[in-house]
């Protein structure tokens, strides 16, 4: 085995070794390992650009390049044996190549710091990373839109204030969550597009006298742009705050369908029964079957809040350009994308299993009362006044309650309603007569459906390009 240069890379400066309550408080190896392959295809364009700008022989380019992919490889299969002094993967990954190539890997780390290579990285990682997380939206987006296209003339009361108010299409509300995700896509992409900008070259902070090429390995990187501004570079977290907003958001949304999920599944509701396979048991409890996904959905919600104002916090006070205090995005980041991308995926496959239990559903908003808007608007047909409409309605039903009568006789006996009225009474017309464009009956949601469709298709273009 190799022996390892235990010394840290700012060695020459300091007559001292590092304590170790340094070493394991500043050490961000623990977390940083996941941008490995990220951290070797910066230094591959790195290199190539050396050699390109003159900086690095043909030999030496290739020397390091050999070492980036036998270290590349060892990080891979687990033989990468890590040193004591290697306080990120940055310092491990050069300490490796050094050894490897000697004199050549000497010369990795010419014309760049840490500060811009770290940067970098994490550009990297979330390109790859946050476009899962968009695939895993688009994914769930799907399994509405099928759902929603198989709810055919299903009806379920629509809620505000969590009390009955109108009855919607299934696939009305399906759709409405669907949306909300068609809206975390598109801010996805135009989160990615703003973190699509190379910061290397930036140096620590000041660009350096070296000829560099930032323009160059950013396109060799497949960045749309370089940065313009060095100390921006590597100050500039930006794209970790829209990401774990975008995430953040994301989740805010899975919990809300969860919480619908929770409450649709319990007994007192009955509108859903979960398939075995995606609820849990109870330990102790034999007759218990859990919706523990859209649980831990509408929990995750909570831990991303903290992720995007942990790092919002941290950033606000810090002056240009690099400071330590940085190292602390990772975490944040690397939980809400893990955490949001599997949530995701659960709530896909909880929403493609669960079966949606009509009768329920449209017993719950068959009663009279649901379609009270429904006779008042008819009354509005006649040239009543709305404000007189609701009155009149609304006396019919607070007599009803009082008195225990049934609506549907006191709509009969009012001499403005009577008994043609009674129509609007039957199961299932009152979400019949929702036409208004965006509405929640048969005729708008075809036209929704199917513009459904439609954006899921642009936007299974456009991740197909991200
Ligand atoms: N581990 C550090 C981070 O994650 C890398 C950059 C360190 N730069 C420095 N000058 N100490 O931010």
């Amino acid at each position: 085995m190799t022996e390892h240069d235990a010394r840290p890379l700012w060695h020459g400066r300091f007559g001292e070794e590092p304590a170790d309550d340094l070493l394991a408080f500043t050490s961000s190896l623990a977390f940083d390992r996941r941008l490995a392959s990220d951290d070797i295809t910066g230094s591959r364009a790195h290199v190539a650009m050396l050699a390109r700008v003159g900086l690095l022989t043909d030999d030496e380019a290739a020397a390091v390049t050999a070492a980036l992919d036998t270290a590349e490889k060892e990080l891979a299969d687990g033989s990468f044996v890590f040193a004591p002094t290697d306080e990120d993967i940055h310092t491990a990954v050069e300490r490796r190549v050094t050894e490897l190539a000697g004199a050549a890997g000497a010369k990795l780390h010419t014309g760049r710091s840490r500060n811009d290579q770290v940067a970098l990285d994490l550009r990297l990682f979330l390109r790859r990373e946050g476009r899962a997380v968009a695939v895993a939206v688009h994914r769930l987006q799907e399994v509405l839109v099928r759902r929603a296209g198989d709810a055919g003339d299903t009806y379920l009361p629509g809620y505000t204030h969590l009390q009955r108010a109108q009855p919607v299409l299934l696939a009305h509300h399906l759709l409405a969550h669907f949306w909300a995700f068609a809206r975390d896509v598109d801010r996805w992409l135009a989160a990615l597009d703003r973190a699509d900008v190379s910061p290397l070259g930036a140096g620590a902070l000041a660009g350096s006298s070296l000829p560099l090429d930032p323009g160059g390995v950013a396109s060799e990187l497949g960045f749309e742009r370089r940065f313009e501004n060095s100390l921006d570079a590597v100050s500039d977290r930006d794209f970790v705050a829209e990401a774990l907003f975008t995430a953040t958001l994301t989740q805010v949304h899975l919990s809300r369908l969860g919480e619908e999920i929770v409450l649709w599944a319990s007994e007192e509701f009955g509108f859903v029964r979960l398939a075995d396979a995606y609820s849990t048991g109870s330990s102790m409890l034999p007759q218990k079957k859990n919706p523990d996904i859209a649980e831990l959905a509408r929990g995750g919600a909570g831990r991303l809040i903290g992720d995007l104002t942990g790092v919002l916090a941290t950033l606000k006070g810090l002056p240009l350009s690099y400071n330590r205090d940085l190292q602390g995005d990772k975490e944040p980041l690397f939980d809400a994308l893990d955490t949001c991308g599997r949530a995701l995926a659960a709530m896909a496959g909880l929403l493609d299993s669960v079966e949606f239990v009509a009768e329920r559903m449209q017993a719950a908003a068959d009663g009279a009362t649901s379609a009270a808007t429904d006779l008042a608007e008819l009354l509005v047909q006649q040239g009543v006044p709305f404000r007189e409409a609701h009155q009149v309605v609304g006396e019919l039903v607070r007599e009803a309650d009082e008195r225990g009568l049934a609506l549907e006789d006191l709509v009969a006996a009012e001499p403005r309603l009577g008994r043609e009225a009674l129509a609007v009474l039957e199961p299932g017309e009152a979400v019949r007569r929702r036409t208004t464009p965006g509405g929640a009956g048969p005729e708008p949601v075809r036209d929704q459906l199917a513009a459904a469709r439609t954006r899921l298709d642009e936007q299974r273009a456009w991740l197909d390009e991200a």
